[in-house]
């Protein structure tokens, strides 16, 4: 049988939720730390098929049926393991890899491959302590590495000349070439680093696949690396992966940082959990590889803008990945510093408090949200609402997906529509009443105590002082409340303009405002109008 590689089915068991492939075909309930649901496997009312998506298993207490997501999609669609392969990586938006079974020409390739890298090593190792490698030592010492460290890291110097085109001279240049260490040119072969400090990168097995060299005279570029070749992919390369994965495991969390030098002052000073990529570009890959060992993974960047930009594109490319219970936070080394630097100045404890307050996920794409829009246009909150939408839409757990949503939402109602509330429900004043409507009114009071009782609340909301005397009004009792009552119409009519002039006038500004909060208003201007008119056909 056809087998594919372990690490293009762990990759899909990575990247699709147990419980959402489910789903599809079982409903299921969350009950405690699993889902459960009605065995499809055997038939029965009451569920007993319980499903860990931490676990990646289901299994079922009535009929004991057991198995992973591609057991899953095999049984439960009777077909074979290639096509549940297929179907799987269908979902999850990935192509098939070509399946060959590595040749003996291919296994040969790989062990001369990592000899020369091994050999290489060894020599770089050894130059670094030679009168050649000696502004390089010097270089790395004053960067704070002890010996220790060198050797851990098998730190190393190539030199000005061509030391390994030279060094393997019997062995065929092609196989030289296939290491990226040497390359051809006019005249013949010559070594890709020189004059470089050089930082060996790692495979899992702690073989070195490849060199990343960083200059030492000030030229640019400060960093190169070995270019891709069989056995080095630098877009699915962790800087530090090897040393750190036992710490990630115990530390139950990864911490990601820009540098690699950043990466082993990281580690030596009590965060072995610490990796970075190579070069400046994180990919889906890297984070894929972090989240075999655990979700929860902390992003350090620069506090600067590039720093900025490039956790937004480290937050795009986590969201895949995310599952109820990861913990993905971000942090920020301000001051033009990184890690190494704080680690020299300030020490560990200063590092601690930056990693202790590292911004979690949805906070921090809520912050970038309200950064990056003008929340205060509907334009604005349109483009934000889409941008969270987006982002939102990558997340495959979809209760979790759901419960963020929902977080967003109070967020917005509590945070981008709370000016409603304050800016544009000021509370409405009428102008002063004039003297002689004042003097009418006083007097009626003074006249008809039942007026006064009926009408107490309104007449009391005028502001108008009821102590002196005044003279009684020359108005009967029914001409007296009619007085009163168009008078209460008035007032309302002029309030209900006044909140009408405040909705237009936000209309106008471009800023939104409710049109059924209009017609409300002019539909009770207009009752009230009718009511007066009323009033005084009757009073004529
Ligand atoms: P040091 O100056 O040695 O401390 O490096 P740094 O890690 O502080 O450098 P910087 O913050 O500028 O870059 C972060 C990481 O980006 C480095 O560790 C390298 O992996 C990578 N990088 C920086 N400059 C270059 C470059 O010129 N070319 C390549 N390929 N990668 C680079
Ligand atoms: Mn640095």
């Amino acid at each position: 049988m056809a087998k594919f590689d372990n690490s293009f089915t762990d990759e899909l068991r990575q990247r699709l939720s147990l419980v959402d492939v489910i789903s599809r075909r079982v409903p299921l309930v969350k009950k405690g730390q699993n889902y459960w649901g009605c065995c499809p496997f055997h038939n029965e009312k009451t569920p007993s098929f319980s499903v860990s998506e931490d676990k990646g298993f289901y299994h079922c207490f009535g009929c004991g049926e057991h198995g992973d997501i591609i057991s899953f999609v095999m049984k439960s669609e009777n077909i074979d393991f290639k096509e549940a392969i297929k179907e799987l990586a269908d979902m999850a938006g990935m192509k098939l890899p070509e399946i060959k079974q590595k040749t003996r020409e291919q296994i040969e390739a790989e062990e001369n491959y990592i000899q020369i890298t091994e050999s290489a090593t060894k020599k770089y190792q050894e130059l670094l302590y030679t009168e050649s490698g000696k502004h390089a030592l010097e270089y790395i010492k004053k960067r704070g590495f002890s010996d220790e460290m060198i050797k851990k890291y098998r730190i190393g110097y190539a030199p000005k000349n061509n030391i390994i085109a030279s060094m393997f001279n019997n062995i065929k240049h092609e196989k030289l070439v296939s290491t990226g260490l040497v390359k051809i040119g006019e005249y013949g072969p010559y070594d890709f680093f020189r004059d470089k400090l050089m930082f060996p990168i790692f495979n899992a097995h702690n073989q070195v696949v490849a060199f990343s060299g960083r200059s030492l005279d000030g030229s640019e570029p400060k960093y190169i690396n070995t270019t891709d070749t069989e056995l080095f992919h630098k877009r699915q390369t962790i800087f530090g992966f090897n040393f750190a994965r036992d710490a990630i495991h115990r530390a139950n969390r990864s911490i990601i940082v820009e540098g690699q030098i950043d990466a082993i002052q990281m580690q030596n000073h009590g965060f072995g959990e610490t990796v970075a990529p190579l070069g400046t570009a994180l990919t889906e890959d890297h984070i894929a590889i972090l989240c075999k060992s655990n979700r929860n993974i902390i992003f350090c960047f620069d506090g600067d803008n590039a720093g900025q930009k490039a956790a937004v594109r480290a937050c795009t490319l986590v969201l895949p990945f995310l599952r109820d219970n990861s913990d993905v936070k971000f942090a920020f080394v301000t001051g033009g510093k990184d890690p190494d630097e704080i680690l020299k100045t300030s020490g560990e404890s200063a590092m601690r408090k930056i990693i202790d307050n590292a911004t979690p996920l949805i906070d921090f794409l809520w912050e970038t949200v309200n950064k990056n829009y003008l929340i205060n246009t509907p334009g604005g909150r349109a483009q934000a609402e889409k941008y969270l939408k987006d982002c939102l839409s990558k997340i495959t757990d979809k209760i979790f997906q759901n419960e963020i949503e929902n977080e967003y939402n109070n967020r917005k109602f509590n945070q981008w529509h709370k000016w409603k509330k304050t800016e544009y429900t000021p509370e409405i004043e009428l102008p002063d009443i004039d003297i002689m409507t004042t003097n009418v009114i006083k007097s009626i009071v003074q006249t008809y105590p039942e007026i006064t009782e009926k009408y107490i609340d309104f007449l009391t909301s005028l502001n108008i002082s009821f102590d002196e005397d005044v003279q009684k009004t020359d108005l009967s009792l029914e001409d007296a409340e009619k007085f009163i009552i168009s008078f209460k119409l008035q007032r309302y009519i002029k309030k209900l303009e006044t909140e009408k002039q405040v909705l237009l006038s936000k209309a106008l500004s471009g800023d939104e405002y409710n049109s059924d909060e209009l017609n409300n208003i002019n539909n009770k201007i207009n009752e009230a109008k009718e009511k007066l008119e009323l009033l005084m056909d009757i009073k004529k």
